[in-house]
């Protein structure tokens, strides 16, 4: 039986309508509008797109956006100077610095200068310690949106096989994290794992992250699993740009039970995770009630 498509494009709207009613009681209670700075350095055109999108984003949920475009050859000095003013500045209650920088700057230092309840990315050092010890902190947004669309299709977690195939420090690491939270049983396979289709196959959950377009097929899975696909890669076939994701949709969908699309999958989820984050923080930073089914 074909796979339930999960459609990440229709929740991630859900997620802003809940984002955009609750900066409006913001509003109309506190007199307070969340605030969201995004730092783009020099002109990679990714970037410039994503920046774009969540400027158009945060507008539209009633948040103010701050963006700060800085030439390439901005020194490292002069962007560590521009987060401590945001630091401090009020008005800002979450801070991204678009990745990755210029070569020429230590992207580790800037994003552990950036205050952890600001850091609305979940990046900084203390928000990866917290979040691995099971205390509250600022989740990444992208293994944010993936495990509340398996809370979602799934109900209870608990108990159930995870693979994660990738162990980057922006999804691989804390999904695994947020799976264990939710008393999964936790596998993190990467491109080097022996027998990884194998390991696949064990998966009541799959998550792919490991950055190689089409790699994971369908005879990696599982029958019923459920898969998140979070690869966005380009390619070219029959003569065309094409956005493909780290999973071979076409028979991976043959054979799960439910998986997310690439595009309109996991990717709609990581802005308005962006969003949600920015209002958890806005609240936490005001002593207020944090939203409820917006954080891990
Ligand atoms: N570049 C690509 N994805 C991301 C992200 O989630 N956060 C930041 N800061 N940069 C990125």
């Amino acid at each position: 039986m074909a796979a339930t498509i999960i459609d990440g494009k229709a929740f991630a709207a859900k997620v802003r309508a809940q984002v955009a009613e609750h900066v409006q009681r913001l509003k109309d209670e506190h007199g307070l509008v969340p605030g969201l700075a995004v730092v783009l350095v020099g002109e990679d055109p990714a970037s410039q797109v994503y920046v774009r999108s969540k400027g158009k984003q945060t507008v539209e949920v009633g948040m103010n956006s701050y963006e700060h475009k800085l030439d390439v050859a901005t020194t490292e000095a002069a962007l560590l100077s521009l987060i401590q003013q945001l630091n401090a500045d009020p008005k800002v209650h979450g801070i991204l610095v678009q990745l990755p920088l210029p070569p020429h700057m230590n992207s580790d230092l800037v994003i552990n200068a950036i205050d952890p309840a600001k850091d609305v990315d979940g990046f900084h050092i203390s928000n990866v310690g917290l979040l691995g010890t099971g205390q509250k902190s600022m989740v990444p947004c992208t293994p944010l949106g993936s495990l509340m669309m398996l809370r979602d299709h799934l109900g209870s977690l608990s108990g159930l096989n995870a693979v994660i195939v990738g162990r980057s420090n922006i999804v691989g690491k804390p999904m695994a994290q947020l799976l264990l939270g939710d008393s999964c049983t936790v596998t993190i396979a990467h491109s080097r794992t022996k027998d990884l289709a194998e390991v696949c196959r064990r998966a009541d959950i799959l998550v792919a992250a490991v950055g190689r377009p089409e790699m994971i097929q369908g005879d990696w899975v599982k029958p019923g699993a459920t898969v998140i696909d979070v690869g966005i890669n380009r390619i070219a076939r029959d003569g065309k740009n094409t956005l493909v994701g780290d999973v071979d949709f076409a028979s991976a969908s043959a054979v799960a039970g439910a998986i997310t699309p690439v595009p309109g999958g996991v990717g709609p989820m990581t802005i308005a995770c962006l969003l949600a984050n920015t209002l958890t923080a806005t609240c936490r930073a005001h002593g207020l009630a944090e939203p409820q089914g917006l954080t891990a």
